[in-house]
């Protein structure tokens, strides 16, 4: 018997397609053939079991971001052990097929687990353990990493300055200074990333990302990357991802394009509105490449995409409800959707 949702799903899926005028394809050309520089995926160990990512990451990527195995969460225990087992295994996986791996992240507001806390009231052994956290990660992988994100979302939503988090409280503004020392200590010729979030949805973010770069740049603090992970909706206003990527650029700094993910779901309420903001979805990956390429190429870093195919999305985990996002460039059954065909044929 053919499942009522499965046959819905084909249904809308052909509809859809014949609107477009364009279908998902099995036999699309390495999409990192496109780029000249590298074009990276968000990856977890979980998926490495799965043939058909092992086969799509490996012929289409060129680089591997840990999706959350490298961040403070999973590295460091309550009792301030590291545990690298999960980080290990991408490193491998990433040399198996001759892909870079890119450190993500360092320091970050939203993970200040129980082993600082618990120091929290002894600013001295504080300050020398996160210099320590720093210093043995990135100094264990020397040598073998396209860069790291250092520290990761630093900037209040609304722009009007720093996030508070236990970093700053404890540390205050030179928290961020501190870890990109610490880092350039331990891998001198690593490249350095500052990432951040709604830069181009959020001028007023993007103006104190850069404010803050400025004042890294002027304190002779060892950055060398700037990353917009470019999570947008369909619905943004277009013209805002190019003069994102052109604001960045003038600092004369990198650009990683470091997370990328266009929500249908943000803007579409229902599975009739997802034909509409398809369209949307599609320009705005196409504006994505053309700002790219108006990019120098000494600076261009890459571009990461955040997951393989729309199941992977971070979006689409414990989903509640029928309606799963779509914001991807490969659908469930591993073909490249129009939405990956139109970024390639932008990027040529
Ligand atoms: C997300 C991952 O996708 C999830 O799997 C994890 O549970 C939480 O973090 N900005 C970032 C990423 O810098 O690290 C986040 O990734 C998405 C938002």
């Amino acid at each position: 018997m053919i499942d009522r949702r499965t046959a819905l799903t084909g249904l809308s899926a052909a509809i859809l397609s014949a609107c477009t005028g364009e279908a998902a394809t099995t036999d699309a050309a390495p999409l990192k053939s496109f780029l000249t520089a590298p074009l990276g995926v968000a990856a977890m160990t979980a998926e490495f079991a799965d043939p058909q990512w092992q086969a799509l990451t490996a012929t289409h990527f060129d680089r591997l971001t840990p999706e959350w195995e490298m961040k403070m969460e999973y590295i460091l225990q309550p009792d301030g052990s590291h545990r690298f087992e999960a980080p290990d295994r991408l490193l491998r996986q990433a040399k198996l097929n001759r892909q870079g791996l890119f450190g993500h992240a360092l320091v970050w507001y939203a993970q200040d687990g129980a082993y600082f806390q618990n120091l929290r009231d002894d600013k001295t052994r504080f300050e020398a353990a996160y210099r320590a956290y720093v210093h043995a990660v990135v100094g264990r992988y020397k040598g073998q990493f396209d860069g790291w994100d250092v520290v990761n979302e630093p900037i209040l939503d609304d722009g009007s300055g720093l996030r508070d988090c236990l970093w700053r409280d404890v540390l205050g503004d030179y928290y961020i200074d501190i870890a990109y020392q610490a880092a350039h200590e331990a891998d001198p010729a690593c490249p350095l990333a500052l990432n951040d979030y709604n830069l181009e949805h959020t001028p007023a973010k993007r103006k104190q990302f850069l404010k803050l770069v400025d004042d890294m740049q002027k304190r002779g603090v060892p950055l060398h990357v700037l990353g917009t992970q470019t999570h947008i909706s369909a619905a943004l206003e277009p013209g805002a991802l190019k003069a994102t990527l052109r604001d960045l650029a003038a600092t004369g700094l990198k650009i990683h394009v470091s997370e990328v993910d266009v929500s249908l779901k943000e803007a579409a309420k229902n599975a009739l509105d997802f034909r509409s903001y398809r369209a949307q979805q599609m320009r705005q990956i196409e504006e994505l490449a053309e700002a790219w390429l108006s990019l120098p190429v000494a600076q261009q870093f890459g571009i990461t995409i955040w997951g393989l195919r729309d199941k992977d999305s971070w979006y689409n985990r414990d989903q509640k409800g029928l309606l799963a996002d779509e914001p991807l460039l490969f659908d469930d059954t591993g073909a490249l959707k129009p939405l990956g065909q139109a970024f390639v044929k932008a990027l040529r």
